[in-house]
């Protein structure tokens, strides 16, 4: 989503926001293309570190809470509910009696939102374009009871908060995981994509393992894991998994690696992240990780380890161990160390 409704809706003249407008843009995908907004006194609130961190590459100011006064507000609608509900409330605090935009796609619920949002205010204008819609309303403060939402207890006493993977409670794959963990694992390892902390905790639980390094680029999933973790054997960190840390520094790497970009499956994203754990482990060094058994996982781990074997499985899961990193070459190729 390149803000292509955002643009429709200034081009054909059905929004028309002022020329020296400050204007912010709530966690927006990062191709969105700035060049349609009239000015360039623009501020984006961004949550997901590598989502962050192209914003921040090209210059635009960028921050994880966005505060006011601004004009005109741009919400691009999450898939959750409360989240979106919570970004239409923070928008109209940022703007008050400035413009609320809220522009989504059909899937992540835009129709349902604006059925919500009528039912509290007058609706200035709407327009269907790219699977999706935008609508727009003149801040009134009617959605205070609508906050954001905060890490609070779900099922078992777990943190969480709507937005954040598997915010129910936890993950089937990673419950399959659990009680396959070797109980040798020892020393320092990371929880590569660690969500709100569930595979940390029981890792924090084996004896041998002196230190877990969370690495998590959701802000708000790393808010819960802050809750559910403690001690000093444990270290979050808000980072894209794909780049963070140093090669060759970790025993082991545990994971439940994503799926999905946005709602789209995208194995290369898991794949991404095999490279990664084979990167910072030390040669001896063990990746063990859970995945539904339809991901093509197969050929990225050969080439970027010696070893691989299938530790338990069903139909849903298969749980992988990898042993022996390979190093690339100059050219990019995995070798043996
Ligand atoms: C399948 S979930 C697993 C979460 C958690 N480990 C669990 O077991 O519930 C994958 C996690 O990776 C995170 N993630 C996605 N892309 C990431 C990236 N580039 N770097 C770090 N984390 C990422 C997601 O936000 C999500 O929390």
């Amino acid at each position: 989503m390149t803000l292509a409704r955002l643009a429709h809706a200034l081009e054909t003249g059905a929004l028309d926001l002022p020329d020296a407008a400050r204007i912010v843009l709530l966690e927006p995908n990062p191709d969105a293309d700035l060049s349609v907004l009239p000015s360039g006194n623009v501020l984006v609130q961004q949550n997901f570190k590598p989502d962050h961190d192209v914003f921040d590459a090209s210059g635009v100011p960028v921050t994880t809470a966005a505060e006011g006064p601004a004009d005109v507000v741009h919400v691009t609608l999450p898939r959750s509910r409360e989240l979106g509900r919570g970004l239409i409330a923070q928008a109209e605090q940022i703007a008050p009696g400035g413009i609320v935009i809220v522009d989504g796609a059909k899937t992540d619920g835009i129709d349902a939102m604006l059925k919500f949002v009528r039912t509290r205010v007058d609706i200035d204008g709407q327009m269907s374009k790219a699977h999706g819609k935008i609508f727009w309303f003149a801040a009134a403060k009617a959605f205070d009871d609508c906050q954001l939402p905060e890490p609070a207890p779900v099922a078992d006493g777990w943190i969480t908060q709507p937005g954040v993977f598997s915010s129910d409670g936890p993950d089937a794959g990673s419950m399959a995981l659990v009680p396959v963990l070797p109980k040798s694992l020892k020393g320092r390892g990371a929880d590569l994509g660690g969500g709100w902390g569930y595979l940390s905790r029981h890792l924090l639980d084996l004896p041998k393992v002196t230190h877990v390094d969370v690495v998590e680029a959701d802000r708000r999933a790393l808010a819960c894991a802050e809750r559910n973790l403690s001690g000093d054997r444990v270290t979050l960190h808000w980072a894209d998994a794909t780049t963070w840390g140093t090669a060759g520094s970790l025993d082991w790497v545990v994971m439940n690696p994503p799926f999905h970009t946005s709602r789209t499956p995208d194995a290369s994203l898991g794949q991404a992240f095999i490279r990664s754990a084979a990167r910072l482990l030390k040669p001896k060094g063990s990746l063990i990780m859970v995945a539904n058994r339809h991901l093509p996982y197969e050929t990225t781990l050969a080439g970027s380890f010696v070893h691989v074997q299938e530790l338990d499985g069903d139909s849903r899961f298969k749980i992988l161990q990898a042993d022996q990193p390979r190093t690339p070459d100059k050219a990019g190729r995995a070798k043996r160390r």
